[in-house]
């Protein structure tokens, strides 16, 4: 059983993702796609409260304004329970999740929660697991909730659950950069996408190719702009041909930098000092109409 700290509550910060390089390069045996992300935090957070009970109980979470987020399939209970199998805690646990990051967004909102349950329960236990202990758990709840364990900017590979710091320059360079964050009322299955995917939609023929790439960024050769990429475009160009659309215009009329986020359906754009994002919000709210989500932000 775990000793925890006089702290019984804790409220931490979960914040959003963007992969601004996603290459795909196989379908392996477990079903999962091997995967080469370059994975950025934003400054857009939801926040988790935990509170941890003298008194033995269950696991039970609220997450206000989303009662569908409400059951045992949410990643944040999942997080407790494997927790659970490792400590061996049996005391009740209280999750509140105020939710900023939308769902079915590809922003990891999900993922993020989880990991921030994983890190508040820490905080509060007198006895600490190691990095690596949490990284264990993270990876048993979902594959993009290891790099939430990474400082801001980090490499993934694998099914995404093997991650590695990216290198300190292109951090500096990307930190305070800012972004306009577009959702369609609509959400998307990640499951669903990857489903979708046909190796023709891999940028890449080899995972060795995708790895220059990152290596040619890290080391400064390459801009952002030309960097940015992602093989799960494809799939959803192929089905929700509006996103595409929309994401061509903006390149077309405003110059921008405009990507999916991982399987979608947010979409990301860089947006230059210089510009005036009026014109690029009207457009996206007369075309996409109620029920998006909008939001500027930027790079942790
Ligand atoms: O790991 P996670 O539960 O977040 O993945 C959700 C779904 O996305 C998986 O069930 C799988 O269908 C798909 N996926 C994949 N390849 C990955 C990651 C996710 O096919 N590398």
């Amino acid at each position: 059983m775990p000793v925890f700290s006089g702290i019984r509550n804790v409220s931490v910060p979960a914040p959003a993702k963007v992969n601004l390089f996603l290459s795909v390069s196989g379908r392996r045996k477990d079903g999962f796609h091997e995967l080469l992300t370059v994975i950025a935090k934003l400054n857009l957070y939801d926040l988790v409260t935990l509170e941890v009970h003298d008194q033995p109980g269950g696991t039970h979470i609220l997450c206000p304004g989303h009662s569908e987020l409400e059951n045992s399939e949410n990643l944040a209970v999942r997080a407790v329970n494997i927790w659970r199998s490792v400590t061996g805690s049996d005391q009740r646990i209280s999750i509140t999740i105020n939710k900023k990051i939308p769902v079915q967004a590809g922003l990891g909102g999900g993922s993020s929660d989880a990991v921030a349950t994983l890190l508040g329960l820490n905080a509060m236990m007198q006895e600490k697991l190691s990095l690596q202990g949490l990284l264990e758990i993270a990876t048993q709840v979902g594959s993009d909730c290891a790099s939430f364990l990474m400082p801001g900017l980090c490499v993934a590979s694998g099914r995404g659950e093997k991650v590695r710091e990216v290198d300190i320059a292109s951090r500096a360079e990307l930190v305070g950069k800012k972004v306009l964050l577009f959702k369609p009322g609509l959400g998307f299955s990640t499951a669903q996408i990857f489903g979708n995917l046909k190796s023709s939609d891999y940028g890449f023929t080899s995972l060795a190719f995708a790895e220059q790439e990152i290596e040619k960024w890290e080391k400064g050769e390459t801009t952002l702009s030309q960097f940015m990429r992602n093989d799960l475009e494809a799939p959803v160009f192929r089905k929700f041909v509006f996103v595409e659309a929309m994401i061509q215009e903006l390149k077309e009329r405003f110059q921008l930098d405009v990507l999916l986020c991982g399987s979608g359906s947010c979409c990301l754009s860089l947006i230059p000092d210089e510009l005036d994002i009026n014109p690029v919000r009207n457009l996206i709210e007369e075309s996409w109409g109620s029920g998006i989500f909008m939001a500027e932000t930027h790079f942790i």
